[in-house]
């Protein structure tokens, strides 16, 4: 590990980073794609240009800085980010599986940082209500500062759609927030526990049928509730991860998943 090693061996209840967020260097974030439409091309210069004062490095910073003084040494809050592109490919796949191909829906960004994959993804779909929650305080501090510089350039040229788009940053813990309104969750878990990853597991029993569960790194271990619909690689501020994209399952389709034979 890097300077960030940290996070390991101070006593902490957690599972061992594994190759995850902080542990390389930074790769620049581009808004590259390998089918780039004029679309994407636009909303992602609309991306780089709300976060151009929130470079991955100043957002790392700040996260540690914030767990250092509050002496915070869960895994969980190990800071890595999600590139544009790689929230655009989620929603690609999902497009290419017949899903997410009406307006609407309730998104939440588990660990939204300062915004990065929350704002990605009011610009891929048009949603509802978009929710990013962070439990690190300075952190949502700068996602509120970069919804206010969204706000005050880039939300009056969406189109009518978008604009409707209620997005708030919430400062408060994913394990305390009630999210069984959500249709699309989008959570860079990498470094969360076993424990978070758990409840999020419990939580997500309450979800309504055919709910979105894109993971980063992790994925929902509860074959039960959850179908596995795709697994691709992506590229992530620190490296290469696997994406995973589940969907919560129907009633017949749960009674299906536990009569199929090794469940
Ligand atoms: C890997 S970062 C992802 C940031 C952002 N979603 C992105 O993809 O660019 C994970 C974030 O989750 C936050 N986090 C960890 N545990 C949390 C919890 N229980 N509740 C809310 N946020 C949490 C961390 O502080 C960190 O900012």
């Amino acid at each position: 590990m890097s300077d960030d090693s940290d996070l390991s061996g101070s006593g902490s209840d957690d599972e061992p980073v594994e190759s995850g967020p902080e542990e390389e260097e930074d790769r620049p974030v581009t808004a590259g794609h390998a089918r780039v439409t004029k679309e994407q091309k636009k909303a992602a210069a609309q991306w780089e240009a709300v976060f151009a004062e929130w470079p991955t490095e100043r957002a790392k910073a700040l996260s540690r800085a914030e767990r250092a003084e509050r002496n915070m040494t869960h895994s969980s809050l190990v800071y890595g980010e999600t590139p544009f592109r790689a929230v655009w490919a989620a929603f690609d796949r999902l497009h290419a599986l017949g899903e997410c191909t009406q307006g609407g829906g309730n998104f939440y960004d588990f660990g939204s940082g300062t915004g990065k994959a929350t704002l990605a993804a009011v610009l891929a779909h048009d949603f509802h209500k978009c929710r990013g929650l962070e439990v690190l305080a300075q952190l949502h501090g700068a996602s509120m500062e970069v919804l206010e510089r969204w706000n005050a350039t880039t939300h009056a040229a969406l189109p009518p759609a978008k604009q409707r788009c209620d997005v708030r940053f919430l400062n408060q813990d994913i394990a305390a927030t009630e999210w069984r309104d959500a249709t699309f969750v989008f959570a860079s878990c990498a470094c969360f526990n076993e424990q978070l990853m758990r409840t999020i597991a419990e939580k997500g029993e309450e979800c309504r049928a055919g709910c979105i569960f894109v993971g980063v790194a992790k994925r929902i271990d509860d074959e039960r509730h959850w179908e596995l619909l795709d697994e691709s690689e992506h590229e992530m501020s620190w490296g290469p991860a696997p994406v995973y994209i589940q969907r919560r399952r129907t009633a017949e389709e749960e009674l299906g998943a536990a009569l199929a034979p090794g469940s």
